[in-house]
């Protein structure tokens, strides 16, 4: 039994062939940039940006865009390559099951869950932020008191008030979960919708909030190196090149979904020339909108306001306390940006049930989790399990904690991604490339210096947890998973085309 059993390709190619009769190529590149930017914009600009100022770079977290921008570019590129010669759904997962193996995909779908379901659960802790002041500022009602929307890890900021759990969290998850079940897509004209409605925040905000911006907020802009010891008494590499690497490694989870992009390969219509233009254009787009929105927050608020007081719903807290006769803004925001994440938060449930399912199918994961319902088609016993896990980190963990293990977790898989290119253009050359990453295996070792920058820039807490978690991952792998991999157990034989095709 080997530890580096690969999937074969053709088997991958007999999956996906059902999948692939009844996908139509109808995306252009327009359409390909506005589904990366649909699945982009949320959570990470409007509240880890913030955090990303207070906790590292101050005003430079417009550089830690940057970086985090050029590692998703780099990234991007090699997914494409990936995605367009192995069509199937399950994203790096699957693709890391044909070039490197069953222990490497095991480690891969494991740290996916890190992306997907923590990274589900940092949108949820984020929505019950903004949840709150819905019914403050819009309402005119009292807020949830502290106790029942924080984890029992946080104490406010002037230490009156302990967590307890995040019910806000926990009930926007057990809503989109149901949902979900149920077999629920959002529709293009719903993603149309807060497309739009997402872009035209942002730009408002830029374009009203820039008269606001006071010079002093930016003076120094990049801060002199320290070491900044938040509330809960956790250090962080504040200033200078390490504060800018820290802020790209927090803010990196703003980009999170735009491989989304990367994994309609067989949906667009002439991939060749519309996936980098969707993957870069997407992209480029939100890079620009995102550097130019966090310089006007760190120019409108200050650093030590992201640390106190608007370090919570901090967006709105700045155009309340600063954008004096902007109060309608910052209502519009609120309800604008409850939707938005409502629907970065079910994509991501979505995705999890995809990896589960497509693990599950492969033995790795128990049986169970590939169960189809037999109403609604949808691999409903994998989500009951996913809003468990996913229910757990919203309620009981915080926010920053679970918003930089998604961005080390993706990271981790970014990098595997970019080496699975090099490893395939080796182990099978002659492989039929819809799309091929240019200048291997420059762009792809550029790729993995740069993420792994912003692993660094994370800190020694978030490696710690990061090992942690793959730690569990491999018991669970050496105990479990691998005396149950269908590849490796000769006797079972693999069933190809599913009786019942799940809605997904
Ligand atoms: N990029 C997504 C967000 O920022 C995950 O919420």
């Amino acid at each position: 039994m080997s530890l580096f059993l690969k999937k074969p390709i053709s088997t991958l190619m007999a999956e996906s062939a059902e999948s692939e009769k009844s996908l139509k190529r109808t995306l252009t590149a327009g359409s390909l940039i506005a589904l990366g930017i649909g699945a982009i914009i949320g959570a990470g600009l409007f509240v880890r940006t913030a955090a990303a100022a207070a906790e590292y770079a101050g005003p430079s977290v417009t550089f830690g865009f940057i970086v985090a921008a050029i590692g998703c570019a780099l990234a991007g590129l090699c997914y494409a390559e990936l995605s367009s010669s192995i069509p199937i759904a399950g994203s790096a997962y699957t693709y890391t099951y044909a070039t490197m193996g069953e222990l490497m995909a095991w480690i891969i779908g494991w740290d996916l869950i890190l992306e997907y379901a923590v990274g589900a659960a940092t949108v949820g802790i984020a929505w019950s932020e903004y949840l709150n002041n819905l019914l403050i500022n819009v309402f005119g009602l009292k807020a949830i008191p502290y106790e029942w929307c924080h984890s029992p890890f946080q104490t406010s900021v002037d230490g009156t008030a302990h967590g307890l759990i995040n019910l806000p969290a926990l009930a926007i998850v057990i809503i989109l979960t149901m949902l979900l079940i149920k077999g629920t897509q959002e529709s293009a004209l719903v993603n149309g919708i807060i497309v739009i409605t997402k872009v035209t925040i942002v730009v408002l905000i830029i374009i009203l909030g820039w008269q606001f911006i006071k010079p002093e907020n930016h003076t120094p802009y990049i801060p002199a190196p320290t070491t900044y010891v938040d509330h809960e008494g956790i250090s962080h590499n504040f200033g200078g090149i390490m504060g800018i690497l820290g802020a790209a490694g927090v803010v990196f989870f703003a980009f999170i979904g735009f491989d989304a992009v990367s994994t309609t390969a067989q949906e667009a219509k002439n991939p060749k020339r519309d996936m980098p233009i969707g993957i870069l254009g997407s992209l480029a787009i939100c890079t620009i909108l995102y550097i130019l929105f966090a310089h006007v927050l760190t120019g409108i608020a200050t650093t030590e306001d992201f640390r106190t007081t608007g370090k919570e719903a901090s967006v709105v807290f700045a155009i309340h306390k600063y954008m004096i006769g902007y109060g309608w803004l910052g209502k519009l925001v609120t309800v604008a940006i409850l939707a938005g994440f409502s629907s970065v938060i079910l994509v991501m449930l979505l995705g999890q049930s995809r990896v589960f399912y497509s693990m599950s199918r492969d033995g790795l994961l128990p049986k169970v989790f590939s169960e189809i319902h037999p109403k609604y088609k949808t691999p409903y016993k994998a989500s009951w399990f996913i809003l468990i896990l996913v229910g757990l980190f919203a309620a009981f963990v915080p926010g920053d904690i679970v918003g930089d293990m998604t961005s080390i977790g993706t990271l981790f898989a970014f990098i595997l991604v970019c080496v699975a290119v090099i490893v395939l253009r080796k182990t099978d050359p002659e492989l039929k490339r819809e799309f091929k990453t240019p200048w291997v295996p420059f762009v792809p070792i550029l790729g993995i210096v740069v993420c792994g920058a912003m692993i660094f820039g994370l800190g020694w807490t978030n490696w710690l947890r990061l090992f942690v978690w793959l730690f569990i991952g491999l018991i669970i792998y050496f105990t479990y998973s691998k005396k149950n991999s269908v590849l490796q157990n000769k006797s079972v034989i693999l069933d190809p085309v599913d009786p019942i095709k799940p809605k997904f």
